[in-house]
């Protein structure tokens, strides 16, 4: 990327980065082939230090800004000159603007490039023209792994760091996608105590890193509660298309990008397991899932919510690959939409879908499917629209059995099928509340769960369908017409 600018021959560039040694080494790797047979091109300066040149020897004389210009603009030869933290001098002085203004012209031409790294970006108006900005975006694979090998190297058993595949080196590195090459060392110590072997074991602790990191944003969160597609009672249609899916997901460097899996939106009735879907995709995928909170986004919390959206959506390409959860999201949607906001975050939405990167699969959620817009519903935006409805009687007898296998409760001395017949209309997370408020009266009673406490419970609760039924007919409704379904034949309700 650097690179890409001294070749433009642009004299003046602003970086923006936290990591001012991550970008040092990069101006001298690019110094390197600018300038093969110059010894040390690189001149750094600092506020407290002036100039330095390559062999870290300081130059008389160049502690002000002012002279710092002065004395790029009298150098002889050329090279790089890294001005850190200049964005204070910019912002304090008219003069040192005008210096650097001047500068612009002495060094066009000369094969002299001036750059500025800081933590923030921070540009005068009067020079804005003048400079090029750029942000350093965390390392990408190949330098992670570059630095995993360096560091592995370096550390208590350089033996076994030796033995590492390139494969298993690039599986690491990838875990660490995000983060700066500072968070990747963190992580990288986090595993080495972990005392596992180095290799594909150490992922869940490089992983966490992130979960550190991703959780200080306040809007994006990684979820590590991880559920699998045996997990999910029914739903058959949305399984077997996640099924075939992964596979074509796993070759996406591979295959046109066309058919590259993007995403998929479920939308339907609260309880029917849609956030359970997307955990499950998450762990059908063997990839890490984030959770971006679109009420946080809207809560202006964390800025105006166009420019945290944007900011989420580019943090988690850092991420990639990943599983990426839009959850409720229509929750952005209101009536009362002051200043367009909702449409520009919208319209975003959809045109980074079709240009993100093919490393992050989008699974969003929604319940009021009415409030979203067509636009997002329409085939190509999403590789496909589910419906998740409630569960017809086999997927309440898959759900019975899923849950009271998962508490211990050896399922088939009850008639399943008796109970799936009780619990017609029945969301699975209502199935799940029956299975679990029978168990809890049992072990109260100080006895084993019978099929009469479940059949007690099922007459008593009375399920959410019942009392809104006229929202979830009017779901069912929109949706028909719209989405494919998860559940293969239609309802005979
Ligand atoms: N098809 C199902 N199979 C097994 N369990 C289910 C199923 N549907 C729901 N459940 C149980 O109900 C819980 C709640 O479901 P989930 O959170 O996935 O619903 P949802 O569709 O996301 O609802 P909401 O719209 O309220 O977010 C799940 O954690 C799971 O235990
Ligand atoms: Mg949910």
């Amino acid at each position: 990327m650097l690179r890409g600018v001294f070749e433009s021959g642009r004299p003046l560039t602003y970086v923006r980065t936290s990591e001012e040694l991550r970008a040092a080494r990069l101006l001298s790797e690019a110094a390197r082939r600018l300038f093969p047979d110059q010894p040390s091109p690189v001149w750094t300066w600092s506020l407290t230090e002036g100039f330095r040149n390559g062999d870290g020897e300081t130059v008389p004389g160049t502690r002000s800004a002012l002279e710092a210009l002065e004395f790029v603009s009298a150098c002889g030869q050329p090279g790089i000159f890294h001005l850190k933290d200049f964005h204070e001098p910019l912002r304090e002085s008219a003069e040192v603007r005008r210096r650097l203004r001047d500068l612009y012209a002495s060094c066009h031409d000369r094969r002299k490039f001036v750059v500025i790294t800081s933590p923030v970006r921070s540009i005068p108006d009067e020079v804005e023209r003048s400079v090029i900005f750029v942000e350093l975006r965390p390392p990408d694979v190949v330098e992670l792994a570059g630095f995993l090998r360096d560091e592995l190297n370096q550390s208590a058993s350089p033996a076994a760091a030796g033995a590492l595949g390139q494969e298993t080196l690039y599986l690491l590195a990838r875990a660490l996608q995000g983060l700066t090459l500072d968070e990747a060392r963190y992580a990288l110590r986090r595993a080495l105590a972990s005392g596992r072997a180095m290799g594909p074991d150490w992922i869940p602790f490089l992983l966490e890193e992130k979960r550190f990191l991703v959780n200080r944003s306040g809007v994006i969160e990684f979820i590590s509660d991880s559920k699998t597609l045996g997990e999910i009672g029914g739903l058959e249609g949305l399984k077997k298309w996640l099924i075939e899916r992964r596979k074509l997901f796993q070759l996406r460097d591979s295959v046109s990008a066309e058919i590259v899996p993007k995403g998929v939106l479920l939308m339907g009735i609260p309880g029917c397991g849609k956030s359970l879907a997307v955990k499950a995709i998450a762990s059908q995928f063997e990839l890490p899932l984030y959770r971006v909170d679109m009420i946080e986004i809207f809560s202006g919390r964390h800025g105006k919510p166009e420019g945290a959206f944007v900011e989420a959506c580019r943090m988690l390409e850092d991420m990639a690959p990943a599983v990426l959860w839009f959850d409720e999201i229509e929750m952005g949607i209101t009536s009362t939409d002051s200043g367009g906001e909702q449409g520009r975050i919208f319209a975003f939405f959809l045109t980074w879908m079709q240009e993100k990167t093919r490393g992050l699969f989008v699974a969003a959620t929604a319940n009021r499917i009415d409030l979203l817009p067509a636009e997002m519903i329409r085939k190509g935006r999403f590789d496909e629209v589910f419906f998740v409805d409630l569960p017809l009687d086999d997927e309440r007898v898959e759900i019975f059995k899923i849950h009271l296998d998962r508490r211990g409760v050896d399922s088939s001395a009850f008639d399943l099928k008796q109970l799936s017949g009780f619990t017609n209309g029945w969301a699975g997370a209502e199935i799940e509340q029956c299975v679990v408020s029978a168990i809890t009266k049992a072990r109260i009673e100080d006895r084993e769960l019978a099929e009469q406490d479940l059949v007690t419970m099922a007459v008593s609760i009375v399920p959410l369908s019942r009392t809104m039924k006229e929202q979830i007919n009017h779901i069912r409704q929109w949706a028909f017409e719209r989405a494919a379904r998860a559940s293969p034949r239609a309802a005979d309700r």
